[in-house]
């Protein structure tokens, strides 16, 4: 588990009689954004809570920079940078007294604090706002901001938990090119919690989805690609010349699960490899084939289909 910067293994919780986190084995590499994607209620939460030694595990064991969060839990705080789902502020206070403040109470040197919070000011684009009470500031500015303060401890790992809810495709963006800035400039390790799979896709080497408190797939994009192609799953764009209706030919095919009008043809999704029977049936109907295209799934459909099936 050592080699990863964060690990778990069998990690479980229970509340009462609700499994919130069930036998959850998670490797997260140093260096990388890992997107940790699932819907509402699927645990993602729980899951950070534990990490971070907020929340004991049932069962399992997790291992964070090399600590374990429920022994250590200092240990872990001290280089793990958190950004909560709904980050509290002084609001009277500007954006850089309220940093000061979190670089005071991580122990920042006096001699340090000035240009470590111009930094992260800047990195977040605040820098023109600094002076003004954080009651001001715009939901984006506010997401903006706590960003600002986990960098301001200099951590190792950041894990950010839906940091985009409520912010503007803009501000999202932006948001999101920051963190693989802060993968590229600083190295960091990011753990990026949401329900939003095409946010996540953008940023991420690697994605986990988890389905009411069960890991169900992890890999790279391509990786979860090909793990649905294993599940026999084919996509065929087919265009025959002439205006022939086919769909309910295409329909009754053995294997073919759906079939949609796409441009000048349909698009069928399959179960598997329909080419030979497709090939003879317009070939019994004397028509023309003027394409035959394989579509490798979307990883839309991947993270929809196992949504589906969970
Ligand atoms: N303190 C608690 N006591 C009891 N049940 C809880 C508690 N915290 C979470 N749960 C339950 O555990 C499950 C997982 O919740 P969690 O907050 O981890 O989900 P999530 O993936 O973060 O969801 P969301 O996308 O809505 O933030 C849910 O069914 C939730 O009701
Ligand atoms: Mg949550």
């Amino acid at each position: 588990m050592s080699e990863y910067i964060i690990g778990t293994e069998g990690l479980t919780k229970r509340y009462r009689d609700k499994i919130a986190v069930s036998d959850l084995d998670l490797q997260i590499s140093r260096g990388e954004v890992f997107g940790f994607l699932g819907p509402n209620g699927a645990g993602k939460t729980t899951t950070i809570l534990m990490l971070l030694g907020l929340t004991e595990p049932t069962h399992g064991t997790a291992s964070v920079c090399g600590f374990n969060p429920t022994t250590q839990p200092l240990e872990v705080k001290r280089r793990v940078g958190y950004l909560p789902e709904n980050p509290g502020f002084y609001e009277d206070l500007t954006a850089r007294e309220n940093l000061g403040y979190i670089a005071r109470l991580n122990r920042i040197g006096e001699d340090r604090i000035d240009d470590l919070l111009q930094r992260g000011l800047d990195q977040v684009g605040l820098a023109n706002d600094a002076n003004r009470p954080v009651r001001e500031f715009s939901r984006g500015m506010k997401q903006r901001l706590g960003i600002a303060e986990v960098l301001v401890k200099e951590p190792e790992v950041i894990i950010l938990d839906e940091p985009t809810l409520g912010i503007d495709p803009d501000g999202v963006t932006r948001l999101l090119d920051l963190i693989t800035d802060l993968q590229r400039e600083r190295g960091l390790t990011v753990l990026l919690c949401s329900h939003l799979l095409h946010q996540v896709q953008r940023v991420c080497q690697r994605i986990g989805i988890i389905v009411r408190s069960r890991m169900i797939v992890q890999g790279s994009p391509d990786e979860l690609g090909k793990a649905i192609l294993k599940e026999h799953q084919w996509n065929f764009l087919v265009e025959v010349g002439g205006d022939h209706p086919m769909e309910e030919a295409l329909s009754a095919l053995p294997g073919v699960d759906q079939c949609e009008a796409r441009d000048a043809g349909w698009f069928i999704r399959c179960t598997r490899d329909v080419r030979p029977e497709l090939m003879t049936l317009i070939r019994d109907r004397g028509l023309d084939l003027l394409q035959l295209r394989a579509e490798d799934p979307t990883l839309e459909e991947i993270y929809l289909k196992y949504f589906r099936e969970a």
